[in-house]
Parts: structure tokens; sequence; C-alpha cells
């Protein structure tokens, strides 16, 4: 039974893959949450590398349901993620997350993943350089990397102040020097006041105080595609960028009114309908990877996280705020790395 379910997988794993390179209806982000038993897929408080914001457990979380669904694409099954096949499948390679908080999210997860199936003895180092956090799998050759960068383009300081650089991507000389690269940024284009870390905006050759948030959010956006298009060897780097990962302070997109955040929200949304539809950031994301030359996969997780109202930090994180941003670790971000295992397996 058991070998003949890990069969099944394998095999739809493979099917599934080959159904998505032809585009046609085996898509992996179409689906529902199914309550499965054998979840989550390692304990969180074994693992070494969860940042406080995200320790929903440790920090007293008393419901455990959220831990509990499997996501399940409606024409094909998601491949269980095999730790062993990944970190050997890729053998001498670095992966890199790229993008502000959300990916610090995904990342760790990533870590734990790994670290939750490697035998005890397991030689794993972590080490933190400037604006990246590396841990390798020295057995294996594999380092998975964080670096934070809250909007991908640059701010420089300058005689006026700090100036956000719609069209310059310093940092990318040391991206593209990776064999995977997951890019992922929103987050901060709406913050403002003391959370808004730049005094000015560049765009071509004009400085200005301020802008439509959207329009700067896709000027970026274009920066960092043409960049792909021209420094980046797709045929060497492959390359992921991260739909919009969604919070949930308004109950109208769920259906229930006058609820202003995820404080009380124990289980996720049943079937594969989110009433506050598609996010306006995401369809900027989907235009501008539409214009990208090279070849750009999107890791599309918005709709199935929207359906994950259960799935953020709420008040059980360090600092005791409402978070209803970030997600959980163990938690929905284990099923982006799930997603992201199958299109690189
Ligand atoms: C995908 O395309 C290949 C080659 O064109 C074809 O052999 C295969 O049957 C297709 N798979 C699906 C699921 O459509
Ligand atoms: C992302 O997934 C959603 C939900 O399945 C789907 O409606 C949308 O078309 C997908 N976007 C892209 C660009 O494939
Ligand atoms: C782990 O790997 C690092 C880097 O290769 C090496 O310096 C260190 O000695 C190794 N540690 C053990 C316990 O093998
Ligand atoms: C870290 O940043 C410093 C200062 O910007 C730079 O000189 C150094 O080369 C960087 N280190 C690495 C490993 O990139
Ligand atoms: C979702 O709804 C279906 C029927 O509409 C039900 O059978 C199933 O148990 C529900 N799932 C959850 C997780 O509530």
């Amino acid at each position: 039974m058991g070998e003949r379910w890990w069969c099944l997988v394998t095999l739809c794993g493979v099917l599934s893959a080959t159904a998505l390179a032809n585009g046609s209806k085996c898509d992996l982000y179409s689906g529902s949450w199914v309550y499965d038993d054998s979840y989550p897929l390692y304990d969180s408080s074994k693992c070494p590398h969860i940042r406080k914001e995200y320790d929903c457990i440790k920090y007293g979380r008393p419901d455990l349901t959220y831990l509990k669904f499997r996501w399940h694409p409606t024409h094909c099954l998601l491949p269980r993620f095999d730790a062993e096949e990944f970190l050997k499948k890729m053998s001498g390679k670095k992966i890199m997350f790229v993008g502000d908080s959300v990916s610090v999210n995904q990342w760790q997860s990533m870590v734990c993943l790994l670290h939750a199936a490697l035998p005890s003895e397991s030689n794993i180092t972590e080490e933190t350089i400037n604006s990246t956090t590396t841990v390798t799998y020295e057995d294996y050759g594999v380092s998975i990397s964080v670096f934070l960068s809250h909007y991908l383009v640059d701010i420089e300081e300058t005689e006026i102040g700090r100036v956000l650089m719609l069209d310059s991507i310093t940092d990318g000389d040391v991206w593209k020097d990776n064999d995977v690269l997951i890019f992922n940024t929103w987050l901060w284009w709406y913050r403002r006041g003391e959370k808004q870390p730049w005094d000015y905006i560049e765009i071509g050759a004009n400085i200005v105080k301020d802008m439509d948030r959207m329009v700067t959010f896709r000027e970026a956006l274009r920066t960092w595609a043409d960049w792909v298009d021209s420094e980046v060897d797709t045929e060497k780097t492959t390359v992921f960028f991260q739909g919009v990962s969604p919070s949930h302070y308004n109950g109208a997109d769920w259906n229930e009114p006058g609820v202003t955040n995820c404080g009380k929200e124990t289980v996720p949304i049943n079937g594969s309908i989110y009433k506050g539809g598609v996010p306006a950031a995401e369809k900027v994301v989907e235009q501008v990877l539409n214009s990208v030359k090279k070849q750009v996969s999107l890791l599309n997780i918005t709709r199935l996280s929207q359906l994950r109202k259960d799935g953020h930090p709420s008040s059980y994180n360090a600092f005791k705020g409402m978070d209803c941003t970030h997600w959980c670790v163990a938690g929905v971000p284990d099923t982006w790395n799930q997603l992201l295992y199958a299109a690189l397996v």
C-alpha cells in the first residue's frame, strides 16, 4: 500500500509537471484545501531556524487545526515534499529567495522542511553576510539563501535624503550568481510615514516626493523584468516570481463583513472561491511577467493563500501585535515550497 501510494504520487507528479508545461488542464494552482491528518510535514518546535514573528506555537497559538490542511489541486496530485530527493537533484546548486519578509517566511519554511527530514548528524551551517542569510547542506553542497530586499530596486542615500531608484537594481550582481532565484516584492509599496524607508522617488531623470504607488510598483517590476532580460542567463539560472501573498484584514473578502482581522480564524475557506477576488497588485505582476522575454515562472500562490485566513500568526508572535500578513511556520509557506519543489524536481 505504502509503495503503491508513493508510486501514484510520483507518477502524478510527473504527469502534472508535463501537463503544466503544456499549459493544459492540470493546473497545480487551482484546487482546494483538504483535511489531512498526516500534516504538518514537520514539528516546528524542532526547527532551529524559525524567527519569532512566525513561531506561532511557541508564542501560544492554542488551535492547531490550521496545521492539518493539504493543498489539493482539482485535476492532479501535488507531490509530497521529499527532502533527500530535492537535495540530490539540487546537488552543488545555490538557491536564493530575494524579497521582503514574505520571502523570509518561505525561506524559513524551506530550511525547516529540509532540517526535519535529514539525519541529526548532517552538517548544516548557517551564515549571515550583509543582506544575505545562507543555510548550507554541506553533505550535498546545496545552499539556500534569503536576500532581504523590500523593493528589489535600490534605495540610495543622497544629499537630499533617501531616494527610491525605480530604474536601478545594483544588488542584481549578487543575485544572478545563483542557480535558482525566487523573487517577491509587494508588502512595502503602500507603506507611509515612519514605515516608509525612503524620502524621494527617482524615475527617469525626475525626482519626485511621491507617486501613485501602484504605478511605482509597476515601474520597479519593469526594471526587474529588463534586468532579467539583459543580465540573467536563464539557461543556467531558473527564475521564479512569487505571486502576491494576501493578507486578511477585511472580513467582507471572505463573507464575514465587519471582521477586521484574522484573530478568530481557525479553518480555511472551504472550496476554491474567494469573494475578495484577484488583488490589483497580482494583475500587475502577471502583466509584467508576460512581458519578460526570457523564461520566468509565476509561483502562483495568491488564490490558494487567500483561502487560508487561518494561516497567519494573528497575535501569536513575539510582539503580540495582530499580524494577518505573514504566515505561521509550519503552515501555508510549506505548500508554496511543495509547489516550488514540484517545479524543480
Ligand atoms: C504534452 O505535450 C507532449 C508533447 O507535445 C505530449 O506528448 C503530451 O501528451 C502532452 N501532455 C498532456 C498531458 O497533454
Ligand atoms: C493563478 O491561479 C489562479 C487560481 O487558480 C488562476 O485563476 C489564475 O489564472 C492563475 N494565474 C496565472 C497567471 O496563471
Ligand atoms: C561542516 O562543513 C564545513 C564546511 O565544509 C566544515 O568546515 C566543517 O568542518 C564541517 N563540520 C563537520 C562537523 O563536519
Ligand atoms: C558586504 O558589504 C561590504 C560593504 O558594502 C562589502 O565591502 C563586502 O564586499 C560585502 N561582502 C560580501 C560577501 O558581499
Ligand atoms: C467542505 O464542504 C464539503 C461539502 O460541501 C464537505 O463535504 C467537506 O467536509 C467540507 N470540508 C471542510 C474542510 O469543511
